[in-house]
């Protein structure tokens, strides 16, 4: 699977695509789209009938936006797609700019509608199917359609949108102003599997089978018989990538999870036991804690000790990479090696490395993809977790989950028989506990901090909260602190809890963990954590602070 051949493998029927006018809007309609079972990918407005049409689509659905039609500049979509014949589904923004574009009228009331609202049934509609009269609805919008377009019939309203639906059944149009990807509508899943089922007639065929179905025909088909790599991290993204990509192709994939003695408590015999025992995937674990250590000894800078440790990462993943390239490469290119040939130096050998190790698995997710601007994008981000890799190892990506939201690859993960504790874990920094290590990393305080990072893990699982938050852990500072136990004076340091809700790690609030578990917590790690005489809790939310403390 080539990056521009994205769909090779997926469902035949075509795709919905999103029309996407800006904010998150477009995402959380592709997800429900997809959670109706019916493929969705989300296309920038900009995008041309021409285009569109060439992705052969189902239906298209026009998304929500944070601007006015009335605006200018506000973003449009091609008119032309309205001669196509492809049904066309317009939520709020989408709707008002259906309206205005078709000839009919959006004005500024000066009378929006914020929230829930109970929306009146006027007429019948294809997407109302066994409504009743009333319905809550969410919404959230400041202009309001007052007359639509020639040949639509209007089918509902609200207090203050006289035009809340309206259709043209004929040419398949549809428009609503309110928001049926908002779990706070009622009947908002009913609307869109109406909408996908009956006017797009797609078949709900998009499961978490045939996604795995369609990946694992798609790297057999992008690799052949050539060998792969993958570096595993020990989070969710990269673990299910390598169980796909093991699906499809078995012994040719060889996993590379490299120790940096920064790995929570049980990382590395989990991830060992996982791949090697259960899946019997070739892993090479590389123990470099040593490595690492040196490399941090003296650092407490905290962009210094992410430098060092990325720059070190990707010389030891180069380092083994290389070994299995010449591995594969045979005899020949030992000769060149010993010859001091250069990887990069000529584009004969670079080829023939392509040739023998050539494809390296990343775990790219959809809303990666769409951020890149460019669903052929296939740059390595340097913010993901393996820390970015050298240029001069001619690798192609194979990128398994790049379809996929994160919930599709958590229940991926668990269809592929990954265990719950990899599939559901907490997002970890690719820099480890040395970004929650305050001043200087060494093997003692990671240590520390390892064992009462797993207290907290632990607990917060025991309470039942560990799903619902979005991470949990402890924190080492720099200071320490007096304290009294027996009759010992002790000087210690102490250890911070952490622990935070949020949807996307942009912002985040402090969780109002219940008091009996911090009881437990702050109890059980001073008691059991060796060096530690002082619990303290976290309170600040993302922004001032960031989730992490370094
Ligand atoms: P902050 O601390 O900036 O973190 O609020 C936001 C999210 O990103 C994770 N994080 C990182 N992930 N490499 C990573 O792969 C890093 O250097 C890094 N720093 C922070 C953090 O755990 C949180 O989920």
């Amino acid at each position: 699977m080539s990056p521009g051949d994205d769909r090779a493998g997926v469902a035949e029927d075509g795709p919905i695509l999103v029309v996407d006018f800006g904010a998150q809007y477009a995402q959380l309609i592709a997800r429900r789209v997809r959670e109706a079972h019916v493929y969705s990918e989300i296309v920038p407005h900009t995008s041309t009938t021409a285009e569109l049409v060439a992705r052969r689509p189902s239906g298209i659905i026009l998304s929500g936006g944070p601007k006015s039609v009335n605006e200018t500049p506000a973003p449009t979509v091609d008119p032309g797609i309205y001669e196509t014949g492809v049904p066309i589904l317009g939520i709020c923004y989408g709707a008002q700019l259906i309206t205005q574009q078709l000839g009919g009228q959006v004005a500024r009331t000066g009378r929006g509608e914020y929230g829930r609202t109970t929306l009146t049934r006027t007429g019948d509609s294809p997407l109302f199917v066994d409504w009743p009269t009333r319905v809550e609805v969410w919404m959230s919008h400041g202009d309001a359609i007052t007359s639509v377009p020639e040949g639509f019939a209007v089918t509902a309203a609200s207090p203050d949108a006289p035009v809340a639906a309206f259709h043209d059944e004929e040419r398949a149009i549809y428009g609503v102003q309110f928001h049926p990807e908002v779990v706070h509508t009622e009947r908002g899943t009913d609307l869109f599997e109406r909408f996908l089922y009956d006017v797009c007639h797609c078949p709900p065929s998009w499961t978490h089978s045939s996604i795995i179905e369609s990946q694992v025909e798609a790297v057999r088909a992008q690799v052949g018989s050539s060998p792969v790599l993958c570096a595993l991290s020990g989070g969710v993204d990269s673990a299910v990538a390598a169980a796909v990509v093991h699906k499809a192709i078995g012994d040719q994939l060889t996993c590379v999870y490299v120790d940096t003695g920064l790995m929570r408590a049980n990382e590395s015999e989990q991830v060992e036991d996982t791949f090697r025992r259960q899946f019997h995937i070739d892993l090479v674990h590389v123990k470099a804690a040593d490595r690492f250590f040196d490399a941090l000894s003296g650092v407490t800078d905290p962009e210094a000790k992410r430098k060092i440790i990325g720059e070190l990462f990707i010389r030891i993943f180069e380092e083994v990479a290389r070994d299995l390239v010449i591995e594969n490469l045979g005899a020949d290119t030992d000769a060149d090696a010993a010859a001091g040939a250069d990887h990069a130096a000529g584009a004969d050998r670079a080829g023939r490395g392509r040739e023998a190790a050539g494809y390296l698995v990343q775990g790219t997710l959809y809303p990666d993809v769409i951020e890149s601007g460019s669903d052929s994008a296939a740059t390595i981000k340097s913010h993901h977790n393996v820390g970015g890799l050298p240029d001069d190892l001619a690798f192609d990506l194979v990128e398994p989950l790049r379809l996929l939201f994160k919930d599709e690859v958590r229940a991926v993960g668990e269809e592929l028989g990954l265990p719950h504790e990899i599939v559901w874990r907490q997002p970890f920094p690719g820099p480890g506990l040395a970004v929650r290590i305050v001043g200087e990393v060494t093997p003692e305080r990671a240590d520390i901090l390892r064992a009462a990072d797993a207290i907290v893990v632990e607990e917060v699982r025991r309470a039942g909260l560990y799903r619902d938050l979005w991470q949990s852990f402890a924190v080492l500072p720099a200071v320490r602190t007096v304290g009294v136990m027996g009759d010992e004076r002790t000087y210690a340091y102490p250890i911070v809890i952490r622990a935070v809700t949020s949807d996307d790690a942009m912002t985040a609030d402090w969780a109002r963990l219940p008091y009996d578990l911090l009881e437990r917590l702050s109890s059980r790690i001073i008691n059991e954590v060796e060096g530690v005489n002082r619990v303290a809790l976290d309170i600040t939310s993302k922004p001032p602070g960031t989730i992490e403390w370094e």
